[in-house]
């Protein structure tokens, strides 16, 4: 666990306590599409959180996955991203990040990708992850815009 001089902190979570950040910050609260990854439950994925004081604000999982850049580098792949709507802004998805990959150094991985929402592109690059130019691709799920993106660790 990590604190931040405002009070935020980090932590491993299980992963059911990340669903309804994923749904209301992701798929617009809608209650009736999956907030789930099939490798949720699976002893090899971490999940992270920040928390303000009791208060869920930041979700980020990470799943082991073959690397689009680098097939035989150890990776991860980042789902489910999100800050809540009122502590965007603020450092803690950053935060969130900075902790993951450092834990998941400790597990051996060297890089982490994922299919970043062209929206949230800015945040990635700004953190030191990298776009695969020509990856640019719609969601199947929600239909917007996205990028494949990596970082070396
Ligand atoms: C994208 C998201 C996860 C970023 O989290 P956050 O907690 O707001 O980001 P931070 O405050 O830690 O930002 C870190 C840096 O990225 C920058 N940044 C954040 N969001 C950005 C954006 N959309 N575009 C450009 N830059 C951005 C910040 O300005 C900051 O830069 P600085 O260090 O130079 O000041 C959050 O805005 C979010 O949940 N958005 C909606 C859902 C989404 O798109 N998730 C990603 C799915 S792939």
């Amino acid at each position: 666990m990590t604190e931040h001089d405002e009070g935020f902190e980090v932590c491993r979570v299980d992963p059911l306590k990340l669903h309804d950040l994923r749904r209301r910050v992701l798929r617009s609260n809608n209650p009736e599409v999956s907030v789930g990854d099939p490798r949720d439950g699976e002893s090899t994925s971490l999940h992270f959180a920040g928390y303000l004081g009791d208060r869920l604000v930041v979700s980020a999982s990470f799943f082991p996955s073959t690397s689009p850049v680098d097939p035989d580098v150890k990776s991860y792949q980042l789902r489910y991203m999100a800050t809540d709507f009122d502590a965007q802004g603020k450092g803690y998805g950053a935060e969130v990040l900075e902790f993951a990959e450092s834990q998941l150094r400790e597990q051996g991985a060297r890089q982490v990708w994922a299919n970043g929402r062209d929206t949230a592109l800015g945040f990635y690059r700004a953190i030191g992850w990298e776009i695969v130019e020509g990856s640019e691709h719609l969601s199947p799920e929600t239909k917007l815009p996205h990028t494949v993106i990596y970082k070396s660790l």
